[in-house]
């Protein structure tokens, strides 16, 4: 198949590892989106077609693999805030043999980074068969998912080399977030109307970059924190969660750490049996419905031994809070809460001397079911 990349794109410089190039190139990656995306007034410029397609449908079936699935499940909740349409999401390889109950009006978005997974391609195949109209949101320009689906959104983030999914997973979540707000602008949704989507990722552009200048932080907490530890919980609620479980998945695929993201709430029905001491606790606090809740579970697990650090939104900090991440509104924070995540993942594995971009026993693109 083809890859759309030149010699400059795919070179990685003055950079030791491509995965470390990639999570520095995210500001630039929500810059390209708005500018491949938005007019100037900040209004989507979005396939009509692909719009009206989008507004027959009575309920959007989101479904893709590791990565891919994450950001589907921040998706979840912009296209049901933004667009007010009920939205399911799927891992791939659990829905293309256990299809569930489906609506009377489908649309499927398949998100994948390589447009090759085989497992989500299996999915497409029986969606067409069928009938029911689909999009790719993919990377890879002409890749089967492309070819196969009824319209397909680039990333435009170009290539993505290390096998941990980093630009790919925050551009699948502007994209959405363009998407939805021009669904629910159409569909006459006053939260997307008001939405000023050109000016939130032009803050998210700016934080991100905050947090990359940060690495000589992020890099010191790996060493103190989560290299002493061969396991880690990351913990939050809501689109807290959601990002949890990506945080969870970026150490587990390079630093080879156990770790689990966990809906806060849940960890004392069960996991919390887990908890000894100096085991890290890593809370994402972005949302205020939730920020004192997700407080009293990090301190349940600290009576308990916990070493916690916290993760949190600028305006929902309190004193000793660790990690502090610029304001964008709520809906787009794991654009930013996502990144300390990779990096501390990142600087756990290059610390041990593992191949950051190449760990053991992954692909980039999995091409069998
Ligand atoms: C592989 C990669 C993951 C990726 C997943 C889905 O397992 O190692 O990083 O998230 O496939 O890939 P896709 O290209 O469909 O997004």
């Amino acid at each position: 198949f083809h890859v759309d990349m030149n010699a400059d794109e795919a070179d990685k410089g003055t950079y030791p590892f491509y995965m470390l190039k990639e999570v520095d190139e995210q500001p630039n990656v929500m810059r390209k989106l708005a500018q491949t995306y938005l007019s100037e007034h900040g209004v989507p410029q979005i396939d009509d077609k692909l719009i009206k397609a989008m507004e027959a449908a009575d309920r959007l079936y989101i479904v893709g693999a590791g990565t891919s699935y994450h950001a589907g499940l921040v998706g979840k909740r912009l296209f049901e805030k933004l667009a007010h349409i009920p939205t399911e999401v799927h891992v791939s390889s659990e829905f293309a043999y256990e299809q569930p109950m489906l609506s009377e009006k489908p649309f499927f978005i398949f998100l994948t980074q390589s447009g090759e997974t085989a497992d989500s391609r299996e999915v497409l195949v029986n969606v067409n068969d069928a009938g029911y109209p689909s999009l790719t949101i993919t990377n890879v320009q002409n890749s089967t998912l492309s070819r196969e689906a009824t319209y397909t959104l680039l990333l435009h983030a170009g290539p993505e080399i290390a096998v941990a999914s980093t630009k790919a997973y925050t551009a699948q979540i502007a994209l959405e977030a363009i998407l939805a707000k021009a669904l629910g602008e159409v569909t006459g949704q006053i939260v997307a109307q008001d939405f000023n989507i050109r000016q939130q990722l032009g803050l998210v552009a700016t934080g991100m970059q905050a947090i990359v200048d940060e690495k000589d932080t992020l890099e010191k907490i790996a060493n103190d924190y989560l290299m002493q530890s061969n396991r880690a919980f990351y913990i939050g609620r809501g689109i807290d969660h959601a990002v949890s479980l990506e945080a969870a998945l970026k150490l587990k695929e390079i630093s080879y750490v156990q770790a689990e993201g966990f809906a806060s709430g849940e960890l004392k029905h069960g996991t919390i049996a887990l908890i000894e001491k100096d085991t890290p606790v890593i809370g994402f606090i972005t949302q205020a419905k939730t920020a004192g809740l997700t407080r009293s579970n990090l301190q349940e697990t600290m009576a308990r031994g916990a070493k916690t650090l916290t993760i949190v939104r600028e305006g929902l900090a309190i004193d000793g809070d660790d990690l502090i991440l610029p304001d964008v509104d709520e809906m787009l924070m794991p654009l930013l809460s996502v990144v300390p995540a990779q990096l501390l993942a990142y600087y756990t594995s290059l610390n041990k001397g593992l191949d950051v971009d190449k760990p053991r026993n992954l692909a980039k693109s999995v091409t069998v079911e």
